[in-house]
C-alpha cells in the first residue's frame, strides 16, 4: 500500500466493495511495533469505542449556490474585505456535496466506524424558518444512507455556525426567536433522518459563535458588542435545551449531546491577579458553557464580570438543563493567562509560552490538557458518556514528488492525545469516542484553506484526495485496537 493512491470508484451509496473494510485493510498494512501498543494502551478503550473522523458543512461541502440553499453568515462574512486570509470563502471547498460517496470511501480506507458531520441550516430551510428544501434535506439523506451502508454511524450536529442570514438580518443569535427557529429546524431534521441518525449534538463549539463571533469579530457575524455576545450565549444555549427536546420528541431513540471546545486554564505566575484572571478565563471558556447545560445556571462570578443582564424567562434555566447523554469534548491547546485590566471581557490574556511546541496555527501542543479535561468533566459535571468530539492539528504539508504527503508532527499529535484519551479511560472516564479533526482540509474559516487539518490532504486545484501518513496511523491504530 503506498502512501499515495487513487482510491477506486464508489457506487451512490459509497460503499464500494473494493475497498477494504478495516481489518482486510490493516491486515495488509504494517502492526503498531510494542512499544507504540504499549505507550498508546488501547485495552483502556471500550470495545464498542467510536473511532471517528469529523467535519462540517460550510467548510467541505461547497455547492454553495445549488439545489435552493440559502446563505448564511458565512457567506455574507466571507465577503467583508480582509475578513478572511487571502480572500478565500466556502464556495466550493471539497466539493464534498459531489464527492461524498468517494469520502465515505476514504473513511472506509481508515477503518472508522463514525462519522461526525453538520447539517447546513440553510441548506435545508433557506429563509432560516420557511419552507423546507426538499433537495437539501435529501443530500443528508443520501449521506446518511451512504454511511449505514459501509458501516460507519453517522453522528450528526445540527449547528456548526452557519446561521441562515435571513434570520441574522432579524436580529440573529442575540434575538431569542432564534432559539426557537433552532428548535423547529432541528425538529424538521430529526423529522426525517431520526430513523437512522441516533447520535446528534445539537450546537459546535456555542463559545465561537458567541465570544469570537459577537465579542471578537473574527468570526460570522463580525459584532465585537459585549451585550451582544452574552446575549448571544445565552440564546445559544436556550436554543440547544430547546433543540434537544424537539429532537428527543421526533426521534424517541436519540442520543443527544452538545459539543463544546473546552481548554485547561493556568495562570502565567503564582501572584492574585494572574490566578484571579485564570479563575475568570476558566469562566469564560469553560464553566459558562458547562455549568448551565449541567443544571447549574449560569455562573454568578462571571455574570459579575460581563455586567450584561440576561434575558432570562421562567423555565428557561430547566430548558437548558435539558438532559444529555453524552457530552462533546472537542480539544486543541491549554490556555496560561494574565490579567488584561484594560483588555475586552473576561480582561485576562493568553500568553505566549516561548519553548512550548507548537502547531501551525500557533497553538501549544499539551495533550496533559486533554486527560484532565476528559477527567474534569467526569469528576467535577458527572459527565457519564464522553466523546472527543474534535481533536487535531494544522501544519503547513506539502506533497513530496512522489505524491506522498508525510506528516511526522500530525502523527505525533495525534498519538499523544489518543494515549491521553486512554490515560483518562484508566482513571475511570468513560470515553466512549474519538472523532480526528479532520477527514479532510478544508476551509479553515477566517484563516482560509492555508492552514490544513485533514488526515486527507486535499489539492484544491483537482480535488485529488491523497490519505498522509497521520492517516495511515489512524488507521493502524484502529485496527490494533479491534485486534487485541
Ligand atoms: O475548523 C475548526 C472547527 O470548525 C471547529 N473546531 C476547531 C477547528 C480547528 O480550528
Amino acid at each position: 500500500m503506498t502512501l499515495s493512491e487513487s482510491l477506486p470508484p464508489t457506487d451512490a451509496a459509497g460503499a464500494d466493495p473494493t475497498v477494504p473494510r478495516a481489518a482486510d485493510a490493516h491486515a495488509a498494512a504494517a502492526a503498531l511495533d510494542a512499544t507504540e501498543a504499549a505507550a498508546l494502551d488501547l485495552a483502556a478503550l471500550p470495545a464498542d469505542f467510536a473511532w471517528g473522523t469529523a467535519t462540517s458543512a460550510y467548510q467541505i461541502e461547497g455547492a454553495a449556490d445549488e439545489d435552493g440553499r440559502g446563505p448564511s453568515i458565512w457567506d455574507t462574512f466571507t465577503r467583508v474585505p480582509g475578513a478572511i486570509d487571502g480572500g478565500h470563502n466556502g464556495d466550493t471547498a471539497c466539493d464534498h456535496y459531489h464527492r461524498w460517496p468517494e469520502d465515505i470511501a476514504l473513511m472506509r480506507h481508515l477503518g472508522t466506524n463514525a462519522y461526525r458531520f453538520s447539517i447546513s441550516w440553510p441548506r435545508v430551510l433557506p429563509a432560516g424558518d420557511g419552507p423546507l428544501n426538499a433537495k437539501g434535506i435529501d443530500f443528508y439523506d443520501r449521506l446518511t444512507d451512504g454511511l449505514l451502508a459501509a458501516g460507519i454511524e453517522p453522528s450528526v450536529t445540527l449547528y456548526h455556525w452557519d446561521l441562515p442570514q435571513a434570520l441574522q438580518d432579524r436580529g440573529g443569535w442575540p434575538e431569542r426567536d432564534t432559539a426557537e427557529h433552532f428548535a423547529a429546524y432541528a425538529a424538521v431534521v430529526a423529522e426525517r433522518l431520526g430513523d437512522r441518525v441516533t447520535q446528534w449534538a445539537t450546537l459546535n463549539e456555542p463559545l465561537c459563535s458567541a465570544w469570537i463571533g459577537h465579542l471578537e469579530g473574527r468570526m460570522a457575524p463580525g459584532s465585537t458588542d459585549l451585550t451582544a455576545a452574552v446575549r448571544a450565549s445565552y440564546h445559544l444555549l436556550l436554543g440547544h435545551g430547546l433543540a434537544a427536546r424537539a429532537v428527543r420528541a421526533a426521534a424517541p431513540g436519540a442520543r443527544i449531546g452538545i459539543v463544546n471546545n473546552l481548554s485547561t486554564v493556568a495562570p502565567a505566575t503564582d501572584g492574585d491577579a494572574d490566578r484571579a484572571a485564570a479563575r475568570r478565563m476558566d469562566g469564560h471558556v469553560n464553566r459558562w458553557w458547562l455549568d448551565p447545560v449541567h443544571g447549574r445556571g449560569f455562573p454568578a462570578d462571571m455574570r459579575e464580570v460581563y455586567g450584561v443582564d440576561l434575558p432570562e424567562r421562567p423555565g428557561d434555566s430547566t430548558a437548558i438543563a435539558a438532559p444529555l447523554d453524552w457530552t462533546g469534548l472537542n480539544y486543541y491547546f491549554p490556555q496560561v493567562v494574565t490579567a488584561d485590566p484594560a483588555g475586552p471581557a473576561p480582561y485576562a490574556r493568553q500568553i505566549d509560552r516561548p519553548t512550548a511546541p507548537r502547531t501551525g496555527m500557533g497553538w501549544e501542543v499539551d495533550a496533559d490538557g486533554l486527560e484532565a479535561l476528559i477527567v474534569r468533566l467526569h469528576e467535577e459535571y458527572g459527565a457519564r458518556r464522553i466523546h472527543i468530539t474534535e481533536n487535531g492539528s494544522s501544519y503547513p504539508d506539502t506533497v513530496a514528488p512522489d505524491g506522498t504527503v508525510h506528516d511526522p508532527e500530525r502523527t505525533a499529535y495525534l498519538t499523544s492525545h489518543l494515549a491521553a484519551c486512554t490515560r483518562a479511560a484508566r482513571r475511570g472516564a468513560p470515553v466512549a469516542g474519538y472523532y480526528a479533526w479532520s477527514l479532510l482540509d478544508n476551509f479553515e474559516w477566517a484563516y482560509g484553506y492555508d492552514k490544513r487539518f485533514g488526515l486527507v490532504h486535499v489539492d484544491y486545484a483537482t480535488q485529488r484526495r491523497t490519505v498522509k501518513s497521520s492517516g495511515r496511523r489512524y488507521a493502524r491504530i484502529i485496527a490494533a485496537h479491534r485486534t487485541p
